[in-house]
């Protein structure tokens, strides 16, 4: 699959339900918020169908996201569906980590190969006040069972001034001894997000040399769109997610299926089209093929985060779009 600047999309991002166990603020809003009807969200076949059609077109890589994927009933067998179909040869999942280690023999059997944990504070004080809920041990042990599994383990966390502001530099030092990737994602304007302040990627690094030593920048490894530092003495990388501050669309490799079934195009617009409508008519699979192959033809050149001009763009919660 190329786009019309010449991109090559392999890589597609799920989000299997926009519920989530916890109400991290720049996220969720606290008093919650009218969940999608059970019926307008997709399938576990009809998303495992999307995969198939877009795996003969040249996906390669697909990541489970949600709001929080393991709440979602049937999250394994929906994995083993996907790992079965050729041509999908990684399989990802982005999770806040809290029922990660009771769950994951299962998920690893079912083929998962790569984690991502959302962890926002070390501070068991901090971290219910931004995830809204006591949970910092379960994450913990989550990132502990993936990590002794030999999984592909990366920490994302969002710093945010007003919420943890001091946990980002104790954050980094989870790469310290083991090998796992500790990244920096800028807050974005969307949602919840709009009302918080981000810490920009340049006042982190200054902060992470003042107390780690020159971070070196490692030359980029053409996977998504951090940008990886080494510490002295670290084994794992610190990475910096930068929508805001660092353009990186131009590597753009990803297209996002959301809960109730819209291909979206990119993280910032609102546009897509409507795959569960298509799927609910017996389409064929030439016709859901020429459905994407169409949709890609008006993947947008870039984000316009920062933009006053706010037309076109994506009004949903990151929750509903699978971040
Ligand atoms: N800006 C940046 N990241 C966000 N996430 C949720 N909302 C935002 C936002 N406004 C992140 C979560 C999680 C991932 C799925 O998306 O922290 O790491
Ligand atoms: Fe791609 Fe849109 Fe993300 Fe830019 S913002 S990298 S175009 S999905």
């Amino acid at each position: 699959m190329k786009d019309i600047y010449g991109r090559t999309i392999d890589y597609l991002r799920i989000s299997v339900t926009d519920k989530c166990n916890l109400r991290c603020k720049y996220c969720m809003p606290a008093e919650g918020v009218p969940c999608v009807a059970h019926k307008d969200v997709l399938t576990l076949e009809e998303i495992a169908r999307v995969a198939k059609v877009m795996a003969g077109m040249g996906l390669r890589k697909v990541r489970l996201t949600g709001g929080e994927p393991l709440v979602r009933k049937n999250i394994t067998e929906l994995l083993r569906q996907l790992h079965a179909i050729p041509g999908i040869e990684h399989l990802a999942l982005t999770t806040n980590g809290v029922r990660l280690s009771e769950m994951l023999p299962e998920l690893i059997e079912a083929g998962l190969d790569h984690v991502n944990i959302s962890i926002d504070a070390l501070d068991r004080e901090v971290f219910e006040r931004v995830a809204g809920s006591d949970r910092l041990q379960e994450v913990l042990d989550g990132i502990d069972a993936a990590y002794a599994k030999g999984l592909a383990v990366k920490l994302n966390c969002v710093p945010v001034r007003e919420l943890n502001p001091e946990e980002p530099v104790k954050l980094a030092g989870m790469a310290k001894d083991r090998k796992i990737d500790v990244r920096f994602i800028e807050l974005m304007p969307i949602g919840q997000g709009r009302l918080y302040t981000g810490i920009p990627t340049g006042d982190l690094l200054k902060q992470l040399e003042d107390i780690y030593g020159k971070a070196e920048e490692l030359p980029y490894d053409g996977e998504g769109p951090a940008k990886y530092y080494a510490l002295p003495g670290f084994a794992g990388r610190i990475g910096f997610i930068s929508p805001i501050s660092h353009k990186f669309c131009t590597d753009c490799n990803r297209l996002r299926l959301t809960a109730e079934g819209r291909l979206k195009l990119c993280l910032y617009y609102k546009d897509g089209i409507d795959l569960r409508e298509l799927l609910r008519n017996n389409v064929s699979d030439d016709q859901l093929q020429a459905a994407v192959r169409d949709a890609l033809a008006q993947k947008p050149k870039e984000h316009s985060f920062g933009k006053e001009d706010m037309r076109g763009t994506e009004q949903k919660r990151m929750n509903q779009i699978g971040g």
